[in-house]
């Protein structure tokens, strides 16, 4: 979107690795004189699955570009996971070659929407990129650092809030409660036939599909949704697409009771589900 805006130009690469992660090869090949950046995701929203930051970060380096790490999804998640003993691959400005990196705030920062995060290397690089300094105005000097310029400080306010009331040992928490409710989820999904989580799935997000060509993903979604559940459909390849929280805690047992269920009724009914109703 900000692409479009701007009217750059943005060249994306097709995953051809079966593990759903940036194919640093196919990037290097669609660099050219006028590439101003890459960007990587820590991990991407559809399958949770972190790309080759350091391999990104070399070729960066090697071209000269700037490179943007997504950490949208974990950027407030992956430290403690981390901490937990899960291995991580590495994505942050310990990786050379990073210059820039989001996160939301609205999360795994568990805040309110309407406030995020996007940090550089350094003050330099802020001062010289993002810093919009106008000083030939009668009032005075004129500095912003966002699109918007003015706007409201309520959702900064509420997140500062929410950061100072988890703190440290309230998103390592978070942390272990979302890896707990995963392995419940993904221990349960296993143990229904016809259905598989596709893999890796590396932090909070995972996609379950279908192991069985006589099941249709799309109908157990149909029949989830009769029950009330909202689910995130998958496109490609079709799933269900799951971004966990803290609080899916509660809802652990009832899920799997129902997907199990809904495996049965999409066999019975021998229905098929197109994407409709996919958009996020
Ligand atoms: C990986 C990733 N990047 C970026 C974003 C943020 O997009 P938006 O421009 O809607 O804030 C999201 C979702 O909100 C996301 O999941």
């Amino acid at each position: 979107r900000a692409g479009h805006a701007l009217g750059i130009d943005v060249r994306r690469v097709p995953t051809t690795r079966n593990d759903f992660k940036a194919d640093v090869g196919a990037i290097s090949s669609k660099i050219d004189d006028n590439t101003i950046g890459i960007v990587g995701s820590a991990p991407c929203y559809p399958f949770g699955v972190f790309d080759p930051i350091r391999e990104l970060g070399a070729l960066a380096q090697a071209r000269g570009l700037w490179l943007h790490v997504d950490a949208c999804v974990g950027g407030f998640l992956s430290p403690y996971v981390k901490r937990l003993g899960h291995a991580l691959p590495d994505w942050d400005f310990s990786v050379p070659g990073v210059s820039s990196i989001s996160a939301d705030l609205h999360k795994h920062g568990m805040a309110a929407k309407g406030a995020s995060l996007m940090m550089l290397r350094s003050k330099e690089l802020k001062e010289k990129y993002q810093t919009f300094d106008f000083k030939e105005w009668e009032r005075g000097p004129y500095v912003a650092w966002t699109m918007q310029g003015t706007r409201p400080g309520g959702a900064v306010a509420a997140a500062w809030a929410t950061l100072q009331h988890l703190g440290d040992e309230g998103y390592l928490r978070c942390a272990r409660m979302i890896m707990d409710n995963k392995k419940g989820l993904l221990e349960g999904i296993a143990r229904i036939p016809g259905l598989a989580v596709l893999e890796p799935s590396e932090l909070s997000i995972f996609v379950t599909r279908s192991a069985d060509p006589g099941l249709d993903i799309g109908a157990v979604s149909d029949a989830m949704g009769t029950k009330g559940w909202l689910i995130g459909r998958q496109v490609e390849p079709p799933g269900i697409h799951m971004h966990l929280n803290p609080s899916h805690e509660r809802m652990v047992g009832d899920y799997l009771a129902d997907l199990g269920w809904a495996v049965g009724e999409a066999r019975r009914s021998g229905l098929r589900s197109g994407p409709a109703g996919s958009t996020y």
